[in-house]
């Protein structure tokens, strides 16, 4: 990870919390990776660690006082803020939260917030009754759908001795989170994507269903990293029970024909549509409207699912269209068919045995003009970034 960040401006906002002597480990792994500091204090902050700390370990002047002007005559908050790449406030608290979402401005980092033009991320940390608070967490959702990063406080023992919700997260996680915002800064931007995930069922009668074993993981660790670049990302989902990733707009489906639907609605927006979703090629052809009672045997009818992809690859334009192979024999031919067929730019082929349901995959990668990368088994984050980045060479590909 060394010099990771090199050439990276970031600015460390730090509140009032006693979390606040972990920003001062944050600090100095920013710093290894190569990145350039600037650390902002609240009062509250002051009160916990000496500004001197900061100071020493990023080798500049710590921010606190709003009445001063930059080295260059600039107002200070506003030239910090035109510098930076990214800005992480670690730790985020209750009141710290509660200004960026309503726009106050009587501190430096508040001023900060609303005069820099960069990425923000905040890692909450507070007791648990404040973060589950209504207000925190209505603070939390503006901020979100303004496009703010938000990292998911850390469930364990907090300062007042409860235990609950409202550690900072861990240190590993805050950078993880740093460097996925920064490695691939922006090149999303501009880009509207819809990603599908998760499995479809397919109703028998209103209780019972046709379904298969896909978690929806794949498709959600796409729509965040696709977030993470700067996309505009939407998320259309079959069944599952994952959260929606902060600042994503999701819509809910259960069958293929509703995905179907809710796919091709909003295609005309879309410049990227990646279907990580399993659908179910058959349903059956009539759905009870009763619960069926029982019987000796059951046979059930089923007829062809509409073929979503399919129909996107039709009507292709200059969207990039991303599909997923999952098989579990003759991988690599069958995903090099369902390319052509369907029109597509990029499909991810997965041997089934390996990925399904768990937190890794082992994906290879084909792409319209006969490239084929094979992936190691990596994180399903890893793996969607991989994809992404195909994606990217794939756009300035068609620029050039
Ligand atoms: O042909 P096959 O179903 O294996 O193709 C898989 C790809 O096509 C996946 O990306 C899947 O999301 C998409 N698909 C679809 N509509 C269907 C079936 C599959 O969009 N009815």
């Amino acid at each position: 990870m060394k010099g990771s960040l090199e050439g990276k401006e970031i600015i460390l906002g730090v509140s009032g919390s006693i979390a606040a002597y972990k920003a001062v480990e944050i600090l100095r792994e920013l710093t290894g990776r190569g990145a350039a500091v600037t650390v902002v204090m609240t009062e509250g902050a002051q009160r916990f660690v000496a500004p001197l700390t900061f100071e020493t370990l990023s080798r500049r002047p710590v921010l606190t006082d709003l009445f001063t002007l930059d080295y260059d005559k600039h107002i200070g908050h506003v030239a910090t803020g035109e510098r930076a790449n990214l800005l992480v406030v670690a730790p985020a608290t209750a009141n710290t939260i509660a200004k960026f979402a309503h726009g106050l401005a009587d501190d430096f980092l508040s001023n900060l917030y609303l005069s820099s033009p960069c990425p923000v991320l905040l890692a909450p940390a507070m007791d648990r009754e404040m973060y589950a608070h209504s207000a925190v967490q209505e603070n939390l959702t503006h901020l979100k759908a303004r496009g703010v990063h938000v990292l998911e406080p850390e469930y364990g023992e907090l300062a007042s001795g409860l235990i609950g919700r409202g550690r900072l997260p861990e240190l590993s996680t805050i950078l993880q989170k740093i460097d996925d915002l920064l490695r691939h800064q922006g090149d999303l931007t501009g880009e509207t994507v819809l990603v599908t995930a998760g499995p479809t069922q397919e109703l028998l009668d209103p209780v019972r269903y046709i379904s298969n074993r896909s978690t929806g993981k794949m498709g959600f660790a796409l729509a965040q990293a696709a977030q993470d670049r700067g996309a505009h990302v939407t998320l259309v989902s079959g069944p599952t029970s994952l959260p929606t990733p902060p600042g994503i707009m999701r819509t809910d489906v259960t069958t293929a024909e509703e995905m179907y639907q809710a796919v091709l609605d909003r295609l005309d927006t879309t410049t990227i549509l990646i279907m990580a979703a399993a659908v179910a090629d058959y349903r059956p052809s009539s759905s009870a409207s009763q619960k069926m009672k029982k019987q000796e045997t059951l046979t059930v009818e089923f007829v062809r699912n509409p073929d979503i992809l399919a129909e996107a690859g039709r009507h292709k334009g200059s969207r990039i269209l991303v599909g997923f192979a999952a098989e579990t024999e003759d991988l690599l031919e069958n995903a090099r068919e369902k390319l052509r067929k369907k029109h597509l730019d990029l499909i991810v082929a997965n041997d089934i045995r390996v990925g399904f349901g768990g937190e890794t995959t082992r994906v290879t990668i084909l792409d319209r003009h006969g490239g084929v990368q094979e992936l190691p088994e990596r994180s399903k984050r890893e793996v969607a970034h991989q994809i992404l980045d195909r994606v990217v060479a794939l756009r300035s590909g068609e620029r050039a």
